[in-house]
């Protein structure tokens, strides 16, 4: 069995809450087995370029209430090159280290699964607000995202009502509307935009129209950043401001837009976070220590497990309908029907809640 002299961890890709608890716990709980641990400044860039400093168990004194990433991160083109790559390996080579975490999205695991390729052991641990990781039921920064957004949903209510207005609000996700669903029901919207699911825009304005009727006051529309509509020149435009004009010109309603933009991406991690981070960065290390490699720590029927990154890249895709010939080649017919599994009950999960909105509006 291999020993583990030193671990590199680093962060990378958009920023998210919690990721200073995963990298709090992956260097408390390497230096505790006796293995150093490295923090890899930007992401893929610092592995690049040498940027390392030393993570020790007083260094990562509390970070764990502190959002963003004390590592910083960065989107590092290099790193997709032959050539970046060998000089990342050659990092790890010079600096004795023997495994890195990498704590992320899929752009992240797909940089770990070169390394792992190139005889570098690599675990990746699931960081995005986006929760848009189909292997995973949850991803670390969902939770203090959508309480962000609840925040700032809660406090246009109050506004909205006092002027009897409409409120569109833009939030992130990328190409995933949980942000906006979950937060949606949380703040009780009157409709959510999401790119899963065709948006009735006809119903929702009917929906308005009949809410004024009844003497309704604020409303509250949540639009996820990655729906859009078609402008008059044929460019792909982002849904929510389009949708905002369509309210006020045809039910008479005043109505605002706001995007919310990174501010969802900031903040204090919530206990949920602080803890699945917690729990995840335990698990990278006792699977290093363990021998094992190129996995991803999930959240799988509630409980912290790990999957081979590879098939959890390749159930991305397939839930995202971006597979390419001969994906699936590798995997055996049993494997192909856990990720067609996986990717029906993340349907069934985003139908389901997306009822909870129609059933519960006005
Ligand atoms: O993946 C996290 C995320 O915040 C997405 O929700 C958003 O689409 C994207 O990153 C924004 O990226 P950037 O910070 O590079 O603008």
């Amino acid at each position: 069995m291999q020993t583990f002299r030193r671990i590199g961890i680093l962060t990378s890709g958009g920023d998210a809450p919690g990721m200073n608890a995963v990298i709090r716990a992956i260097a408390r709980k390497a230096n505790k087995q006796g293995v150093e641990a490295v923090g890899i400044i930007g992401g893929y860039n610092g592995l690049i370029n040498k940027k390392l400093i030393p993570l020790t168990t007083s260094a990562v004194s509390n970070i764990i209430t502190r959002g963003g990433t004390m590592l910083y991160s960065d989107r590092c083109l290099e790193f997709k090159t032959e050539e970046g790559m060998q000089k990342a390996i050659e990092t790890c080579k010079s600096n004795d280290i023997d495994a890195i975490v990498a704590i992320g999205g899929d752009g992240t695991f797909r940089g770990a699964t070169d390394l792992a390729i190139r005889g570098i052991p690599t675990i990746g641990v699931t960081g995005t607000i986006d929760n848009d990781i189909t292997a995973t039921e949850y991803t670390v920064g969902f939770d203090t995202a959508m309480n962000t957004v609840v925040e700032v949903l809660d406090k246009l209510r109050d506004t909205c009502e006092s002027h009897a207005r409409c409120n569109v609000v833009e939030v992130m996700g990328r190409n995933c509307g949980q942000i906006a669903l979950r937060a949606g029901i949380a703040a009780g919207a009157m409709a959510v935009a999401i790119p899963e699911i065709p948006f009735d825009e006809e119903a929702t304005i009917n929906r308005i129209k009949a809410a004024k009727r009844k003497a309704k006051r604020g409303m509250l529309i949540v639009v996820s950043e990655g729906v859009f509509a078609t402008d008059e020149n044929g460019n792909k435009v982002p849904y929510g401001e389009v949708l905002k004009k369509k309210i006020q010109e045809q039910t008479g309603i005043e109505t605002k837009f706001a995007r919310l933009a990174h501010i969802v991406r900031g903040g204090t991690p919530t206990l949920r976070d602080r803890l699945t981070a917690s729990q995840m960065g335990v698990k990278a290390i006792d699977l290093i220590l363990e021998g094992k490699s190129n996995l991803v720590v999930v959240e799988e029927d509630s409980k912290i497990e790990s999957m081979d990154i590879v098939f959890a890249l390749t159930a991305d895709r397939m839930y995202k309908n971006k597979l390419m010939a001969g994906d699936l080649d590798k995997f055996s017919a049993e494997d192909i029907a856990k990720m067609e599994a996986i990717c029906e009950k993340r349907r069934q999960e985003i139908a389901n809640l997306y009822a909870i909105i129609n059933d519960l509006a006005l």
